[in-house]
């Protein structure tokens, strides 16, 4: 490609997130080094090329603290560790070097809203007893009734069930997630000091960012009988003394994962000394239509620009239906109350939608985030066996929404059959046998594949796009079309039949065959602007 028409990407380093393709690992099922059917660090060393050769920048993983999985690892037991079935803190900082040596950064996942029940400090508080500043960590409280026997208040958990477990003593404990994820108490000036040095511990270790889990809820008020938890003013105290803490260090950054509808809220969250940048569900959640995308792509910048913070595209991560799923049904949208889990799906369908949104998302101005067997174009698996489902949500439904293990399902990188190359051990989800046509073995060699998508989309999007600007382009309804400041053109077609191209010099990708000069419904394409 000439380098003339295409200026490259800004070499600032510390600013190396702002237009970043960061790959999402979620650990216990990307690859599997030692046998035992659960992914690891080593399998995850092992495969370090194959990161490098897809062109991403940095890699997210999901928390590899130890931990008893009561909720895939988001029950914390020990910050400063790594869970011994993924290895150790030696394996831990030698893959942190190794990516470095790639010139591929780390981010980690911090969990500060709660830890897990067989956490030193909550084994500590149940011991201690009520009123003991061990307890004074977490949020106990004594219940009502004549006993003690009711709740402190009737909050439920976001997973189902009661927020409100009683201990032995009498007293009860907040849990807004599962009863084995206690949640801290944020008004404690020892738990403000616990997350600081928590944080210097991974960035003395050269962990470049740090993903922040469920962030928007630290701070609860426990007086009110409404669930009141959700974007208290306190929390953004909590995060300036983060941003504080990371930038005691150079280039390291805080990623929010914020859940909020109001976006004026959502930005107060990207203040200049808060997060440097937050996940964007609004746009992961958004229907396949034209005016509902073109909508949120517009919300999202009038969020950043304004803040100087790069907007962030995500299409999927380890809690949604996988888009090739999702894009396939009748209703696209995705939401956390109602997953649709049954719907009948296209799949033809869904994947030639989910490599248009793939091209989409890849061309718009700031930070993309790929979820792991995205870049293969796995399906939602909805029909795992009962008897193999982990995700807490499933069993504190009582078994009536089946949560997210479906998009957790192991990888297949090569071979005709279960378990696909993920590792010598029974995967510990169970692998679809139809998956020996989207291994990663048989992609790399198609041209046409989603996997050559990905690692030529990435490639050129490192040079030709990332963060930065763009400008709408007139265009039929149903078309969103748009030029970024290399020239580059992106061109989604929604209408639902065949539409004409703008002028352009050259075609450099399409999500699918052209039609002969028109571009068919479902697809994206990038061209060289004339
Ligand atoms: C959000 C995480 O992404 C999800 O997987 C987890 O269950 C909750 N936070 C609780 O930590």
């Amino acid at each position: 490609m000439s380098g003339s028409a295409f200026p490259g990407a800004t070499p600032d380093p510390q600013a190396w997130w702002r237009g970043a393709a960061i790959y999402q690992v979620y650990l216990r099922s990307f690859a599997d080094g030692n046998g035992d059917g659960v992914g690891d660090l080593a399998g995850l060393r092992a495969r370090l090329p194959y990161l490098s050769d897809l062109g991403v920048g940095a890699i997210w993983l999901n928390p590899w603290y130890p931990s008893p999985m009561a909720d895939g690892g988001y029950d914390v037991a020990d910050y400063r560790d790594i869970e011994p079935a993924f290895g150790t803190l030696a394996e831990a900082e030698a893959f942190i070097a190794e990516a470095h040596g790639l010139g591929i950064r780390t981010i980690i996942d911090i969990v500060p809203n709660h830890g897990s029940d067989q956490q030193e400090w909550f084994v500590q508080a149940l011991r201690a007893g009520p009123g003991s500043p061990e307890r004074e960590r977490f949020l106990f409280r004594a219940g009502r009734g004549e006993n003690g026997e009711l709740p402190p208040n009737d909050w439920k958990s976001i997973f189902g069930g009661p927020a409100w477990t009683r201990v032995p003593d009498g007293e009860w404990y907040l849990h807004l997630f599962a009863p084995e994820q206690p949640d801290f108490n944020w008004a404690n000036p020892e738990v403000v000091a616990e997350f600081h040095d928590v944080l210097r511990f991974w960035f003395d270790r050269g962990v470049d960012g740090i993903r922040i889990d469920s962030a928007a809820v630290l701070i609860k008020d426990l007086d009110s009988e409404e669930e009141s938890y959700t974007d208290h003013d306190g929390v953004h105290e909590i995060y300036r003394g983060w941003r504080r803490v990371a930038d005691e260090y150079g280039g390291r950054i805080l990623i929010g994962e914020v859940w909020l509808p109001d976006q004026e809220r959502f930005a107060r969250y990207l203040r200049p000394d808060e997060m440097h940048t937050a996940f964007n569900f609004d746009f992961l959640a958004c229907p396949w239509e034209p005016d509902a995308l073109r909508r949120s792509i517009d919300l999202t910048l009038a969020t950043h620009v304004p803040l100087g913070a790069p907007p962030t595209w995500v299409l999927s991560n380890h809690d949604v239906t996988r888009p090739v799923t999702r894009y396939g049904r009748a209703d696209t949208s995705f939401d956390h109350a109602d997953r649709k889990h049954g719907m009948p799906s296209d799949p033809v369908l869904g994947e030639r939608r989910a490599r248009a949104a793939a091209l989409l998302a890849m061309a718009l101005p700031g930070g993309l985030y790929v979820y792991q067997g995205e870049e293969l174009g796995l399906p939602e698996v909805e029909d795992l066996p009962d008897e193999a489902r982990q995700d807490p949500i499933w069993f504190r439904s009582g078994h009536t929404d089946l949560g997210r293990d479906g998009c957790r399902v192991p990888l297949p990188w090569s071979g005709d059959e279960p378990p696909f190359g993920f590792g010598a051990g029974r995967p510990w989800l169970p692998q679809p046998p139809e998956w020996k046509a989207l291994t990663a073995e048989v992609q790399v060699a198609d041209p046409a594949s989603m996997l050559t998508l990905y690692r030529t989309g990435l490639h050129l999007r490192r040079v030709l796009l990332g963060d930065g600007t763009m400008t709408w382009l007139d265009a039929q309804d149903g078309v969103l079309a748009f030029r970024r400041e290399s020239g580059l053109i992106c061109v989604v077609n929604l209408t639902g039949r065949p539409a004409g191209l703008p002028p352009h010099e050259s075609v450099l990708l399409a999500s699918g065959p052209l039609d002969g000069g028109l571009l068919p419904a479902d697809t994206a394409v990038w061209l060289r602007g004339a």
